[in-house]
């Protein structure tokens, strides 16, 4: 059955087809993990088997696993995902990586994630920081809905909250010591891997055609309003796209640019950015009239 439905995907284009084949009877029969040299540890019943082949059908016609399975791993938390969030990705765990590094154990903070899908940022960065709370901001409300499940299935909704909203525009008097987002950054018509198109929810996904960096200027331009003197911007990014985020966060009013972090795969992949902790005033026009005084 594993050897049948590996060859099924192999053919259609699945990158670890026996990996895949292997993880999806895991999931469909509640087996925690499957060694690479046993077999199905068991025989399937009937309706497991056609349960199977199904699931082969479909990822073999580029349905994420994760959808299938209604779970993906990510920085070693079990999320519960589905058509309406993005699958949490290996790349963005290092946007959580430099969360904990800027994050003391001990120290009580506050952080949003705008854009928080499936909430893996958010989470990750709480069920390691004991004393820190959140909040995860989506314009989608399916979003949210399967972040708060994750959060209460984690543990965590005592010390998250989530908020349907764009990005930065709702949030008033809000104060914050470490911003994370992921916004969407593919370009449409763009190449993205098998199925991701297909499957994933649009608006995680793709920019509006010719701005790809509006989601980083819409950010970027309130940023200052929201983050504490000294907390820190994380901003994962496409490939290639770190020197133009860099830029346009370093010309950002009252930021400064910090530093590029690599992904595993060695891809620039999440731009760092500080608050500086004394941010000039922007000139208004009663400043100007004061300053200046006619006559
Ligand atoms: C690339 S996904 C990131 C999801 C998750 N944070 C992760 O890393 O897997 C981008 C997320 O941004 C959300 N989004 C898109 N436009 C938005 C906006 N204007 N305001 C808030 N969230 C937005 C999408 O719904 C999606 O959940």
């Amino acid at each position: 059955m594993l050897r049948a439905g590996s060859r099924i995907l192999a053919r259609n284009g699945v990158e670890n087809p026996e990996g895949e084949a292997r993880w999806l009877w895991a999931c469909l029969s509640h087996v925690e993990c499957v060694p690479r040299q046993t077999g199905l540890s068991r025989e399937p019943t009937r309706e497991e088997e056609s349960r199977f082949r199904e699931w082969i059908g479909r990822r073999a016609r580029g349905e994420p696993a994760a959808y299938l399975t209604g779970v993906e791993e990510f920085y070693g938390l079990r999320l519960g995902t589905g058509p309406e969030v993005l699958v949490p990705r290996d790349d963005s765990e290092v946007l959580v990586e430099e969360a904990l590094a800027f994050l003391p154990q001990d120290r009580a903070a506050r952080i949003l994630d705008l854009g928080t899908g499936s909430g893996c940022l958010l989470l990750a960065v709480l069920h390691h920081r004991p004393r820190v709370r959140g909040l995860g901001v989506d314009r989608s409300r399916g979003a949210l809905e399967a972040a708060r499940a994750n959060a209460v299935r984690l543990g965590l909704d005592g010390r998250a909250r989530f908020l349907q909203a764009s990005w930065l525009e709702a949030l008033h008097g809000e104060r914050f010591d470490l911003i994370l987002c992921n916004p969407p950054y593919v370009e449409p018509g763009e190449a993205v891997a098998f199925g991701v198109a297909e499957f994933e929810p649009a608006v995680a996904l793709f920019t509006p055609p010719g701005r790809p960096y509006r989601a980083y200027e819409a950010i970027l331009t309130r940023t200052a309003e929201v983050l504490r003197p000294g907390g820190r911007l994380i901003l994962e990014v496409g490939a290639g796209r770190a020197k133009a985020v860099a830029t346009l966060g370093a010309a950002a009013r009252g930021l400064e640019f910090v530093k590029v972090r690599r992904d595993l795969g060695g891809i620039e992949r999440a731009v760092v950015l500080e608050r500086r902790t004394a941010v000039p005033a922007r000139p208004c026009r009663r400043q100007q009239v004061f300053r200046n005084p006619p006559g």
